[in-house]
């Protein structure tokens, strides 16, 4: 009886202490500081106790060592990580990559032991010195994209050889290891070219899987941005490339799923034929805001329904899709992001990624849903607490 209670109390106080059992890491891009009016986001945007872990996209690399990449990302670094003074328990990554960075610089960087080790001490130094906890590798990707095949298992010795040297480093320093995450491909063939899946698994702390950018207007017919599931082309889905992650020997605890606070707009061809898979001639124009073509965030979807676009459930994805005239949108909402959060848990997932913090309605202003309505799905589904106090 008394070692019940005793087990009972020390369990009760486990979990007090380790709070929710998922992870939520937020990325923030650091040219939504260009966006006009409403859509300006910098640091100070963020709600520092929204997510757990926040990540800064995106660092560059020159000379195999790390750097900077807009002209006042050092003074945004220190806002960054700044919000740590408001919630002592948030974490934050600085992003290294990114899609339009390519993967030539990488490849020459892991091509030899001496590039690795000038890459990984600069990392620490830079890390160090502004702040971060850890650093997050987004290369798109090893193995494709004009990366050589050779890649795959460089990647790998990549990932090893930091870890190790994290750990020496959190010894001499005596501070908490820097943590190591990388941003993964939701589509098979690029998984299959680029990562040694179980062995990733063993350096990694978290996996962020980039399950969206499904369908876009490079398709020539519409499509969903992140389906739940798909029943015609089943390895086209969220469902599938987690699981693919999974069984392939991935820790079920370091898979985060990304959820996408945006949507990919396409012009149709005919707009009396609006159904998902109808064909297509190019992107839907900019937004207004992120002013870039087949890209609409949330908050300007939500601008869009306000003038009078049709919203359609689309029941089998589990995901929204709207259109008006020639204009066509696959996205998520409140409801979706709430029925892959259903899912991440029932399926035992580590918990949530979210590309990006500037694209959810931030301000509240367009979608009458409050503040950030889309991460606070994630956060409310995931059991996170809802302040320091
Ligand atoms: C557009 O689609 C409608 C409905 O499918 C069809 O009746 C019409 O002929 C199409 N128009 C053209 C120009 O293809």
């Amino acid at each position: 009886m008394a070692k019940l209670t005793l087990l009972t109390g020390l369990a009760l106080l486990l979990n007090a202490h380790i709070g929710s059992a998922y992870v939520l890491s937020c990325y923030f891009s650091n040219w939504a500081q260009y966006r006009a009016g409403l859509g300006k986001f910098l640091p100070d945007n963020i709600d520092p106790y929204l997510c757990d872990h926040l990540i800064y996209a995106f660092a560059g690399m020159d000379n195999n060592e790390i750097t900077t990449t807009e002209r006042d990302d050092e003074k945004l670094y220190k806002s960054f990580n700044d919000l740590k003074n408001q919630n002592e328990k948030l974490k934050t990554l600085l992003s290294v990559g990114g899609w339009s960075f390519g993967t030539a610089k990488f490849s020459t960087m892991v091509s030899t032991p001496e590039n690795r080790q000038t890459f990984i001490k600069s990392a620490i130094r830079f890390l160090r010195q502004y702040g971060f906890d850890g650093l997050d590798i987004d290369w798109e990707y090893p193995g494709s994209r004009g990366s050589p095949s050779k890649d795959k298992e460089l990647f790998t010795v990549l990932v090893k050889e930091m870890k190790a040297a994290f750990e020496q480093e959190a010894k001499q320093v005596s501070k908490p290891r820097l943590m190591i995450t990388a941003a993964v491909a939701s589509d098979l063939s690029n998984i299959l070219s680029g990562y040694q899946i179980s062995e990733l698994g063993k350096y990694l702390d978290y996996f962020h899987v980039m399950t969206y950018d499904f369908h876009g207007s490079w398709d020539g017919h519409t499509g969903e941005n992140s389906p739940l599931f798909n029943n015609v082309h089943n390895y086209i889905s969220v469902e599938f490339a987690m699981n693919y992650w999974k069984s392939n020997g991935a820790p079920a605890e370091k898979l985060l799923v990304g959820f996408p606070t945006y949507g990919h707009s396409f012009h149709l061809k005919n707009s009396s034929d609006t159904a998902v898979g109808a064909p297509t001639t190019g992107p839907g124009p900019a937004g207004p805001y992120t002013k870039q073509s087949g890209l609409l965030a949330y908050y300007e979807i939500c601008l869009f329904l306000d003038k009078g676009a049709t919203n359609v459930w689309d029941n089998s994805e589990d995901v929204p899709y709207a259109y008006k005239g020639e204009e066509w949108v696959g996205y998520d909402n409140v409801r979706s992001f709430s029925a892959k959060v259903d899912w991440l848990k029932k399926s035992n997932f580590g918990g949530a990624m979210v590309w990006t913090l500037d694209m959810d309605d931030f301000t509240g202003t367009f979608c009458e849903q409050g503040k950030y309505p889309l991460i606070n799905t994630l956060k409310k589904g995931l059991d996170l607490e809802s302040s320091g106090e």
